[in-house]
Formats: C-alpha cells, sequence, structure tokens
C-alpha cells in the first residue's frame, strides 16, 4: 500500500492505496464521489473525465498513485454555496443535460475546455468534447450550452468559475 495525500474538490485527501488502483475508483470508492463514471473499458467514453491539476484526464487511465501531491476536480466539486458552476446553469437552460452517466464528464470537459480557451467557437467545442461519447444525442444543444456558459464567465468579474473554485487551482473552476 501506498499513502497518498490529494486535494480533492478543495479538501485535503490523505488515504492508503494499492498502487494499482485507478483514480476513478480511488475518487468512487475511497472518497465516495460516484459521479464520476466508468462508463467503458477501453478509455474511450470519457465518462471518468475529471481535472487533474487543471487538465482533464480520463480518470480510468490514471493510478491514484499518480495523483499523489495533486488537485483534483469532479463534478461535485462544481456547484459552491448552493449555486450551480455556470457550465451546469448553461447545460440545464439549454438542454444539454444528457443521462446521469456521461453528463458529469463533459461538463468537467467543458469546464477545462473553456479554462482553456475562454471563448471557443463550434468547431474547438466540438472538437474539445470529442473524447466524451454520447450515444443518444447530436450534441447540438451541448455545444449550445458550452456557448452559452462562455458568454456567462466572460461577464463576471473573475473571468471564469464559481464563486469557491479550489484555492490551489489558481482560481480557475
Ligand atoms: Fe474512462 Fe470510459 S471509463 S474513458
Ligand atoms: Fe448519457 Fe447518452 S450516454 S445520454
Amino acid at each position: 500500500m501506498s499513502r497518498i495525500s490529494v486535494v480533492v474538490n478543495g479538501t485535503q485527501q490523505s488515504h492508503e492505496v494499492e498502487p494499482r488502483q485507478l483514480l476513478v475508483h480511488f475518487l468512487r470508492e475511497v472518497l465516495g464521489l460516484t459521479g464520476t463514471h466508468v462508463g467503458c473499458d477501453t478509455s474511450q467514453c470519457g465518462s471518468c473525465t475529471v481535472l487533474l491539476d487543471g487538465r482533464t484526464v480520463k480518470s480510468c487511465t490514471v493510478l491514484a498513485v499518480q495523483a499523489d501531491g495533486s488537485e483534483v476536480l469532479t463534478v461535485e466539486g462544481l456547484a459552491s454555496g448552493g449555486r450551480l458552476h455556470p457550465i451546469q446553469e448553461s447545460f440545464w437552460e439549454e438542454h444539454g443535460l444528457q443521462c446521469g452517466f456521461c453528463t458529469p464528464g463533459i461538463l468537467l470537459a467543458a469546464v477545462g475546455l473553456l479554462r482553456d480557451d475562454p471563448q471557443p467557437g463550434e468547431q474547438a467545442i466540438r472538437s474539445g468534447i470529442e473524447g466524451n461519447l454520447c450515444r443518444c444525442t447530436g450534441y447540438h444543444n451541448i455545444v449550445k450550452a458550452i456557448q452559452s456558459a462562455a458568454r456567462k464567465m466572460a461577464a463576471t468579474s473573475s473571468g471564469a468559475g464559481p464563486a469557491r473554485a479550489p484555492a490551489s487551482t489558481g482560481g480557475r473552476p
């Protein structure tokens, strides 16, 4: 077993893990953060997407020990103080929400996309979420939701993110 220390959604976590344990299983089974899902065994679907030190990763492809000393943001960390993150608001308003299995990963992919490119065009959005698969949508409303979120986030003084982002993410959502 190896001890790891990770800041997850702004909270310091320290746990013994098996060196082979995947980050997604650490999040779900050790921390009880079941909003991050395993939708495939082939690193294809993106339903396990989280932010690791501000970058989107498929947490089924990362070992928990590799996250030692890092910061993780999951879907549970998006809302703050009873307020939805702008990306959550926009998915709601633009009917971009899909099922509970794929949506958390899509939301995190969108947050990561807007962090890197605050005003993406439609093609950039489609490219940015191409790692998140859903067989049930044409992605049209998802694209609209991300465009809407980009406008909302640009209109805020902070430029991005919820009121309470984990401090060590540098203010990023
Ligand atoms: Fe990670 Fe499908 S569960 S990509
Ligand atoms: Fe979630 Fe299609 S996989 S709605």
